[in-house]
Protein backbone atom coordinates (compact mmCIF):
# COMPACT_ATOMS: atom_id res chain seq x y z
CA UNK A 1 0.00 0.00 0.00
CA UNK A 2 1.09 3.34 -0.53
CA UNK A 3 1.44 5.92 1.94
CA UNK A 4 0.49 9.51 1.06
CA UNK A 5 2.12 11.81 3.92
CA UNK A 6 2.55 15.15 4.83
CA UNK A 7 6.16 16.38 5.84
CA UNK A 8 7.32 16.00 9.25
CA UNK A 9 10.46 14.95 10.95
CA UNK A 10 9.23 11.40 10.96
CA UNK A 11 8.22 11.20 7.29
CA UNK A 12 11.72 12.55 6.50
CA UNK A 13 13.67 10.03 8.51
CA UNK A 14 11.24 7.01 6.70
CA UNK A 15 12.19 8.70 3.08
CA UNK A 16 15.75 8.06 4.15
CA UNK A 17 15.28 4.69 5.24
CA UNK A 18 13.69 4.21 1.61
CA UNK A 19 16.06 5.48 -0.07
CA UNK A 20 19.13 4.24 1.35
CA UNK A 21 17.57 0.93 1.02
CA UNK A 22 17.35 2.07 -2.94
CA UNK A 23 14.03 2.22 -2.74
CA UNK A 24 11.99 5.14 -4.45
CA UNK A 25 10.00 7.95 -2.69
CA UNK A 26 7.66 10.88 -4.57
CA UNK A 27 8.39 13.96 -3.72
CA UNK A 28 6.95 17.17 -4.07
CA UNK A 29 9.08 20.17 -5.78
CA UNK A 30 8.18 23.54 -7.40
CA UNK A 31 7.57 22.49 -10.73
CA UNK A 32 5.73 18.80 -10.81
CA UNK A 33 6.04 15.59 -8.26
CA UNK A 34 9.21 13.83 -8.81
CA UNK A 35 9.57 9.90 -8.31
CA UNK A 36 13.41 10.36 -6.51
CA UNK A 37 15.76 7.55 -6.21
CA UNK A 38 19.45 7.70 -5.01
CA UNK A 39 21.31 8.96 -8.15
CA UNK A 40 24.44 6.89 -6.86
CA UNK A 41 22.51 3.43 -6.90
CA UNK A 42 22.28 1.85 -10.26
CA UNK A 43 19.78 -0.60 -8.75
CA UNK A 44 17.67 2.17 -7.44
CA UNK A 45 17.87 4.06 -10.97
CA UNK A 46 16.84 1.34 -12.57
CA UNK A 47 13.65 0.81 -10.33
CA UNK A 48 12.47 4.55 -11.27
CA UNK A 49 12.99 3.13 -14.94
CA UNK A 50 10.77 0.49 -14.18
CA UNK A 51 8.00 1.89 -12.16
CA UNK A 52 7.47 4.40 -14.42
CA UNK A 53 7.42 1.96 -17.58
CA UNK A 54 10.28 4.19 -19.31
CA UNK A 55 12.54 3.61 -22.12
CA UNK A 56 16.13 3.28 -20.60
CA UNK A 57 17.62 5.88 -23.26
CA UNK A 58 16.16 8.93 -21.23
CA UNK A 59 18.66 10.23 -18.89
CA UNK A 60 17.25 11.87 -15.68
CA UNK A 61 17.80 15.05 -14.08
CA UNK A 62 20.19 14.69 -10.80
CA UNK A 63 18.39 16.98 -7.93
CA UNK A 64 21.30 18.73 -5.66
CA UNK A 65 20.54 20.68 -2.51
CA UNK A 66 23.09 23.17 -3.57
CA UNK A 67 24.91 24.85 -6.82
CA UNK A 68 28.39 23.38 -4.36
CA UNK A 69 26.80 20.07 -4.21
CA UNK A 70 26.10 19.85 -8.13
CA UNK A 71 29.76 21.09 -8.46
CA UNK A 72 31.66 18.29 -7.18
CA UNK A 73 29.88 16.05 -9.54
CA UNK A 74 29.59 18.27 -13.26
CA UNK A 75 32.09 21.26 -14.64
CA UNK A 76 30.74 24.34 -14.13
CA UNK A 77 31.29 27.70 -16.38
CA UNK A 78 30.83 31.29 -16.27
CA UNK A 79 27.63 31.31 -17.84
CA UNK A 80 25.85 28.20 -15.66
CA UNK A 81 27.96 30.13 -12.82
CA UNK A 82 25.52 33.27 -13.73
CA UNK A 83 22.74 31.24 -14.31
CA UNK A 84 22.76 29.61 -11.06
CA UNK A 85 23.05 33.06 -9.32
CA UNK A 86 20.18 34.03 -11.14
CA UNK A 87 17.50 31.18 -10.79
CA UNK A 88 18.74 28.63 -8.41
CA UNK A 89 17.10 27.13 -6.43
CA UNK A 90 14.28 27.07 -9.25
CA UNK A 91 13.39 25.49 -12.35
CA UNK A 92 16.20 25.16 -14.42
CA UNK A 93 18.25 22.70 -15.09
CA UNK A 94 21.77 22.78 -16.59
CA UNK A 95 23.61 19.75 -18.91
CA UNK A 96 27.08 20.01 -18.29
CA UNK A 97 30.06 17.61 -18.45
CA UNK A 98 30.30 15.29 -15.83
CA UNK A 99 33.14 14.68 -13.64
CA UNK A 100 34.64 11.00 -15.08
CA UNK A 101 34.69 9.69 -11.41
CA UNK A 102 31.62 11.12 -10.67
CA UNK A 103 29.88 9.13 -8.75
CA UNK A 104 26.19 9.17 -10.33
CA UNK A 105 25.07 6.09 -11.79
CA UNK A 106 25.99 6.17 -15.40
CA UNK A 107 22.23 4.42 -16.14
CA UNK A 108 20.71 7.67 -14.66
CA UNK A 109 22.57 9.49 -17.47
CA UNK A 110 22.02 6.76 -20.08
CA UNK A 111 25.67 6.23 -20.47
CA UNK A 112 26.25 10.21 -21.96
CA UNK A 113 29.28 11.91 -20.54
CA UNK A 114 27.25 14.80 -19.25
CA UNK A 115 24.90 15.14 -16.80
CA UNK A 116 21.46 17.19 -15.92
CA UNK A 117 21.44 19.41 -13.17
CA UNK A 118 18.96 21.16 -10.97
CA UNK A 119 18.36 22.67 -7.87
CA UNK A 120 14.29 22.57 -6.83
CA UNK A 121 13.31 25.29 -5.16
CA UNK A 122 10.79 23.47 -3.18
CA UNK A 123 10.94 23.15 0.90
CA UNK A 124 10.45 19.94 0.66
CA UNK A 125 12.38 18.51 -1.49
CA UNK A 126 15.22 20.73 -0.46
CA UNK A 127 14.83 19.23 2.97
CA UNK A 128 15.02 15.76 2.14
CA UNK A 129 18.30 15.88 -0.78
CA UNK A 130 20.24 17.98 2.53
CA UNK A 131 19.08 15.24 4.96
CA UNK A 132 19.59 12.26 2.69
CA UNK A 133 23.12 13.77 1.53
CA UNK A 134 23.13 12.34 -1.55
CA UNK A 135 21.67 14.02 -4.72
CA UNK A 136 18.45 12.47 -6.08
CA UNK A 137 17.43 11.10 -9.56
CA UNK A 138 14.22 12.17 -10.15
CA UNK A 139 11.83 12.46 -13.55
CA UNK A 140 8.14 13.33 -13.43
CA UNK A 141 6.50 10.95 -10.86
CA UNK A 142 4.09 9.69 -13.23
CA UNK A 143 4.11 6.65 -15.99
CA UNK A 144 5.95 7.34 -19.61
CA UNK A 145 3.75 9.32 -21.82
CA UNK A 146 1.22 10.41 -19.51
CA UNK A 147 0.86 13.88 -17.88
CA UNK A 148 2.92 15.05 -15.61
CA UNK A 149 1.42 15.47 -11.78
CA UNK A 150 0.90 18.38 -10.07
CA UNK A 151 -0.30 17.42 -6.74
CA UNK A 152 0.24 14.02 -4.70
CA UNK A 153 -3.21 12.68 -5.71
CA UNK A 154 -2.08 13.05 -9.43
CA UNK A 155 1.20 10.88 -8.40
CA UNK A 156 -1.47 8.42 -6.97
CA UNK A 157 -3.73 8.06 -9.88
CA UNK A 158 -0.68 7.45 -11.99
CA UNK A 159 1.66 5.34 -9.92
CA UNK A 160 -0.75 4.19 -7.46
CA UNK A 161 0.55 1.06 -5.31
CA UNK A 162 3.79 1.02 -7.11
CA UNK A 163 5.63 3.23 -4.78
CA UNK A 164 5.35 2.98 -0.95
CA UNK A 165 5.89 6.75 -0.15
CA UNK A 166 4.06 9.95 -1.75
CA UNK A 167 5.08 13.35 0.23
CA UNK A 168 2.21 15.73 0.02
CA UNK A 169 3.98 19.33 -0.56
CA UNK A 170 0.43 20.32 -1.92
CA UNK A 171 -0.20 21.77 -5.61
CA UNK A 172 3.07 22.61 -7.58
CA UNK A 173 3.45 26.30 -7.70
CA UNK A 174 5.11 26.01 -11.32
CA UNK A 175 3.02 23.68 -13.02
CA UNK A 176 5.45 22.69 -16.18
CA UNK A 177 8.75 20.79 -15.92
CA UNK A 178 11.97 22.92 -15.35
CA UNK A 179 13.51 24.31 -18.37
CA UNK A 180 16.47 22.66 -19.37
CA UNK A 181 19.56 24.13 -21.36
CA UNK A 182 22.44 22.61 -22.37
CA UNK A 183 25.76 24.38 -21.45
CA UNK A 184 28.42 21.90 -23.02
CA UNK A 185 28.87 24.11 -26.07
CA UNK A 186 29.89 27.75 -27.33
CA UNK A 187 26.32 28.18 -27.56
CA UNK A 188 23.96 27.04 -25.08
CA UNK A 189 21.04 25.34 -26.33
CA UNK A 190 17.48 25.05 -25.10
CA UNK A 191 16.21 21.30 -25.13
CA UNK A 192 12.97 21.68 -23.07
CA UNK A 193 11.51 25.71 -22.31
CA UNK A 194 9.87 25.76 -18.83
CA UNK A 195 9.55 27.01 -15.63
CA UNK A 196 12.29 29.53 -16.10
CA UNK A 197 11.60 31.54 -19.55
CA UNK A 198 14.12 32.21 -22.78
CA UNK A 199 14.24 35.65 -21.84
CA UNK A 200 14.46 35.59 -18.48
CA UNK A 201 17.77 33.35 -19.10
CA UNK A 202 18.90 35.79 -22.80
CA UNK A 203 18.88 38.45 -19.70
CA UNK A 204 21.35 36.96 -17.83
CA UNK A 205 23.87 35.06 -20.28
CA UNK A 206 22.68 36.83 -23.94
CA UNK A 207 21.62 34.31 -27.02
CA UNK A 208 20.54 31.33 -26.83
CA UNK A 209 19.48 28.95 -29.77
CA UNK A 210 16.21 27.15 -29.55
CA UNK A 211 16.58 24.81 -32.46
CA UNK A 212 17.90 21.82 -30.95
CA UNK A 213 14.74 21.00 -29.06
CA UNK A 214 13.35 18.06 -29.08
CA UNK A 215 16.41 17.18 -30.32
CA UNK A 216 18.89 15.39 -30.62
CA UNK A 217 20.79 16.03 -27.13
CA UNK A 218 17.78 14.90 -25.22
CA UNK A 219 16.47 11.74 -26.28
CA UNK A 220 14.37 11.69 -24.11
CA UNK A 221 12.50 14.78 -25.64
CA UNK A 222 10.10 12.30 -27.79
CA UNK A 223 7.32 14.36 -29.59
CA UNK A 224 4.81 12.57 -27.70
CA UNK A 225 4.18 13.11 -24.23
CA UNK A 226 2.08 14.20 -21.43
CA UNK A 227 -0.72 13.41 -23.69
CA UNK A 228 -4.34 12.60 -22.44
CA UNK A 229 -6.15 9.75 -23.95
CA UNK A 230 -8.35 11.52 -26.17
CA UNK A 231 -7.09 13.71 -29.08
CA UNK A 232 -6.42 17.43 -28.70
CA UNK A 233 -6.72 20.33 -31.77
CA UNK A 234 -4.70 23.17 -30.52
CA UNK A 235 -5.02 26.80 -31.51
CA UNK A 236 -8.88 26.26 -31.81
CA UNK A 237 -11.51 29.78 -32.00
CA UNK A 238 -14.06 27.17 -30.43
CA UNK A 239 -15.34 23.54 -30.01
CA UNK A 240 -16.89 21.00 -32.33
CA UNK A 241 -19.55 18.68 -31.06
CA UNK A 242 -18.29 16.76 -28.42
CA UNK A 243 -14.91 18.61 -27.40
CA UNK A 244 -14.26 20.16 -24.11
CA UNK A 245 -13.15 23.81 -24.69
CA UNK A 246 -9.91 24.63 -22.79
CA UNK A 247 -9.39 28.67 -23.02
CA UNK A 248 -7.06 31.14 -22.21
CA UNK A 249 -7.59 35.10 -21.33
CA UNK A 250 -11.65 36.64 -21.42
CA UNK A 251 -13.98 33.78 -22.89
CA UNK A 252 -16.35 31.69 -22.73
CA UNK A 253 -14.84 27.86 -22.31
CA UNK A 254 -15.24 24.60 -20.20
CA UNK A 255 -11.81 25.50 -18.16
CA UNK A 256 -9.77 28.11 -18.44
CA UNK A 257 -5.60 28.68 -17.65
CA UNK A 258 -6.36 31.74 -17.03
CA UNK A 259 -9.50 34.57 -17.28
CA UNK A 260 -6.82 37.24 -16.50
CA UNK A 261 -4.47 36.20 -19.65
CA UNK A 262 -1.53 35.76 -16.94
CA UNK A 263 0.92 33.32 -18.33
CA UNK A 264 2.36 32.17 -15.10
CA UNK A 265 -0.93 30.86 -13.87
CA UNK A 266 -1.95 29.09 -17.31
CA UNK A 267 1.73 27.12 -16.86
CA UNK A 268 0.38 26.31 -12.95
CA UNK A 269 -2.81 25.03 -14.26
CA UNK A 270 -2.01 23.10 -17.37
CA UNK A 271 -1.36 19.84 -16.28
CA UNK A 272 -4.15 19.63 -13.53
CA UNK A 273 -6.94 20.97 -16.03
CA UNK A 274 -5.57 18.53 -18.64
CA UNK A 275 -6.47 15.77 -16.11
CA UNK A 276 -9.39 16.64 -14.99
CA UNK A 277 -10.55 16.76 -18.71
CA UNK A 278 -9.10 13.89 -19.54
CA UNK A 279 -11.42 12.17 -17.24
CA UNK A 280 -14.52 12.98 -18.65
CA UNK A 281 -16.43 10.94 -21.28
CA UNK A 282 -15.33 13.42 -24.35
CA UNK A 283 -14.33 13.25 -27.83
CA UNK A 284 -11.27 15.36 -27.82
CA UNK A 285 -10.12 18.68 -26.12
CA UNK A 286 -9.69 22.07 -28.24
CA UNK A 287 -7.42 24.33 -26.89
CA UNK A 288 -7.41 28.24 -27.32
CA UNK A 289 -3.99 30.09 -28.90
CA UNK A 290 -1.86 30.48 -26.00
CA UNK A 291 0.86 33.46 -26.51
CA UNK A 292 4.24 31.96 -27.70
CA UNK A 293 6.40 34.40 -25.12
CA UNK A 294 7.44 33.99 -21.84
CA UNK A 295 5.79 30.35 -20.07
CA UNK A 296 4.07 30.54 -22.97
CA UNK A 297 6.69 28.97 -25.19
CA UNK A 298 6.79 25.67 -22.23
CA UNK A 299 3.01 25.69 -22.28
CA UNK A 300 2.93 25.26 -26.85
CA UNK A 301 5.70 22.55 -26.33
CA UNK A 302 3.56 20.67 -23.68
CA UNK A 303 0.50 21.28 -26.00
CA UNK A 304 2.24 20.00 -29.13
CA UNK A 305 3.22 17.38 -27.50
CA UNK A 306 0.09 16.02 -25.87
CA UNK A 307 -1.81 16.64 -29.44
CA UNK A 308 1.11 14.22 -31.32
CA UNK A 309 -0.76 11.06 -31.92
CA UNK A 310 2.01 8.97 -33.69
CA UNK A 311 5.58 7.55 -32.10
O1 LIG B 1 10.90 19.99 -13.41
C1 LIG B 1 11.56 18.98 -13.67
O2 LIG B 1 12.60 19.04 -14.34
C2 LIG B 1 11.01 17.63 -13.15
C3 LIG B 1 11.08 17.67 -11.62
C4 LIG B 1 10.69 16.35 -11.00
O3 LIG B 1 12.35 18.08 -11.20
N1 LIG B 1 11.80 16.56 -13.67
C5 LIG B 1 11.71 16.16 -14.96
O4 LIG B 1 12.50 15.09 -15.26
O5 LIG B 1 11.01 16.68 -15.80
P1 LIG B 1 12.27 14.15 -16.52
O6 LIG B 1 13.12 12.98 -16.25
O7 LIG B 1 10.82 13.89 -16.73
O8 LIG B 1 12.86 14.93 -17.71
C6 LIG B 1 14.25 14.97 -17.88
C7 LIG B 1 14.63 15.43 -19.24
C8 LIG B 1 14.49 14.30 -20.23
O9 LIG B 1 13.71 14.73 -21.33
C9 LIG B 1 15.91 14.00 -20.65
O10 LIG B 1 16.01 13.66 -21.98
C10 LIG B 1 16.65 15.29 -20.32
O11 LIG B 1 16.00 15.79 -19.20
N2 LIG B 1 18.04 15.00 -19.93
C11 LIG B 1 18.48 14.42 -18.80
N3 LIG B 1 19.82 14.27 -18.81
C12 LIG B 1 20.25 14.80 -19.97
C13 LIG B 1 21.54 14.96 -20.57
N4 LIG B 1 22.65 14.53 -19.98
N5 LIG B 1 21.59 15.55 -21.78
C14 LIG B 1 20.47 15.97 -22.38
N6 LIG B 1 19.22 15.86 -21.86
C15 LIG B 1 19.11 15.28 -20.69
MG1 LIG C 1 8.34 13.58 -17.48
Amino acid sequence: MVTIASFSPEVLSQACELLSSGDVVAIPTETVYGLAADATNDKAVAKIYAIKQRPEFNPLIIHCHSAQQAKSYVQFDKRAEKLADAFWPGPITFVLKRYPDSAISFLASSGLETLAVRIPAHPVAQALIKAYSKPLAAPSANLSQTISPTSAIDVQASLGNRVPLIIDGGQTRVGVESTIIDLTEAIPHILRPGGISVEQIQAVIGTVDLSRRAGIKAPGMMARHYAPSVPMRLNAAAPLKGELFLGFGSMDCDYNLSPSGNLEEAAANLFRMMRLMDRQNIAGIAVAPIPKHGLGLAINDRLMRAATREE
